[in-house]
């Protein structure tokens, strides 16, 4: 993989975007993060999504695809980016168990070897259900059903920049060069469009960013949403991930953005380091994500927390239903839910929000507390 990119630098001419070196690290066919065969999920792998913590994560999505599905009489499932399959298992065993399974559910996922672990789940803890299921290489051109994507947007590659201070209102872009056996940062003087995009984010952020001030932000956000979602005639499109409104994204404080590695359950702040084995992450602008919505002409549904979501679908009553009256399993589920539930924890790092189509209803993971007015 570094000698992949040092390839790209060298034909750049000692340059490359920070973009593009993501877009190489997570995806180059064969050598990417997700695109080679590295272990990445659970306690053994890189990092631990909500999927993987409980099974209160998966049954609670299921409570709010059912309240869709009934309410568009039947429908599908497409689930992108599904990891280790855990999400699919969960969703489907408690939507047979609601009576309410989609016709299809359909995976789109860029990573052959997670395909195959997501089949080999699948077969293993719901053989009964797998002919419903099918792996897509495309967006379908045409369905009706629930869109979900829990921590998938966070993996898309974002411009990386600095502002230089708002006299100059310079703003450079920062890229890779070559250094030794490995890469380092370099900067170079911002495109016209980066400078008047940055420009409105310092806005947008109340105009206070120190000289210096590091951040990045998904230029391929809007055509990614639209082009997934592009067949969704009629239902919901549910986003999962860790986030922020535009004005406390982009605050003064977070001098150096949300640039992140994972590699074996440890943040990596380097991401530059070992390219191709740890996984980048950046957090999710939720505004930009409600402008994306609008512009491929859905409603948005809600925005809230991943705790009052959970709760609005009834982790209480998922609680019960998974437990089945026995009190040690109780007690574990319990632990998870803490987990899933508490601030510190995942609770308000993650956030939820929904885009509809050509339905109308009151969703009930929006239910008990929606801060769509705070985008
Ligand atoms: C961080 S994992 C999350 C997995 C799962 N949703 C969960 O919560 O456990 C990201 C998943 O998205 C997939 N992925 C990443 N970028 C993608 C893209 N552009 N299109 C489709 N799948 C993608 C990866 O292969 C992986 O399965």
């Amino acid at each position: 993989m570094a000698e992949h990119i040092r390839g790209c630098v060298q034909a750049g001419g000692g340059w490359l975007s920070f973009e593009r070196f993501m877009e190489l690290a997570l995806y180059a066919p064969g050598l990417g993060y997700y695109t080679a065969g590295a272990r990445k999920f659970g306690r053994d792998g890189d990092f631990v999504t909500a999927p993987e913590v409980s099974p209160l994560f998966g049954g609670c999505v299921a409570r709010q695809c059912a309240q869709v599905l009934e309410s568009l009489e039947s429908g599908e499932i497409l689930e992108i980016g599904a990891g280790s399959g855990r999400l699919a298992v969960d969703v489907l065993k408690r939507l047979a168990l609601l009576d309410r399974l989609p016709a299809r559910y359909r995976i789109l996922d860029v990573s052959a070897d997670l395909r195959e672990r997501q089949r080999e789940l699948l077969s293993r803890e719901v053989p009964a259900l797998l002919d419903r299921v099918d792996w897509l290489d495309a967006p379908p051109a045409s369905f009706e059903g629930v869109l979900l994507a829990n921590e998938v947007l966070d993996a898309l590659p974002v411009v990386r920049f600095r502002w230089r201070g708002v006299k100059s209102d310079d703003v450079c872009e920062l890229g890779v060069e070559i250094a030794g056996d490995g890469f380092a940062w370099v900067e170079r003087s911002a495109s016209a469009a980066l400078r008047a995009r940055c420009r409105a984010l310092f806005e947008a952020a109340g105009g206070t960013w120190p000289e210096g001030y590091t951040s990045e932000y998904c230029s391929r956000l809007t055509a990614w949403t639209a082009e997934v979602t592009r067949g969704l005639r009629r239902g919901l499109a549910l986003w999962i991930d860790y986030g922020l409104p535009r004005s406390q994204y982009y605050l003064a404080e977070r001098i150096e953005g949300t640039l992140l590695a994972h590699l074996r359950q440890r943040i990596n702040h380097d991401v530059l380091m070992l390219p191709g084995l740890q996984d980048i992450t950046a957090w999710v602008d939720f505004t930009a994500l409600a402008e994306a919505g609008v512009a491929a002409g859905f409603e948005i549904a809600g925005f809230t927390t991943q705790a009052h979501f959970l709760a609005g679908c009834g982790i209480d009553a998922e609680m019960q239903a998974l437990a089945a009256g026995d009190e040690q399993r109780f007690a574990r589920l319990a632990r998870e839910a803490r987990q899933l539930l508490l601030p510190g924890e995942m609770g308000e790092r993650f956030k939820v929000m929904g885009w509809t189509r050509g339905i109308e209803g009151s969703w009930r993971g929006f239910g008990l507390r929606d801060f769509t007015h705070s985008l």
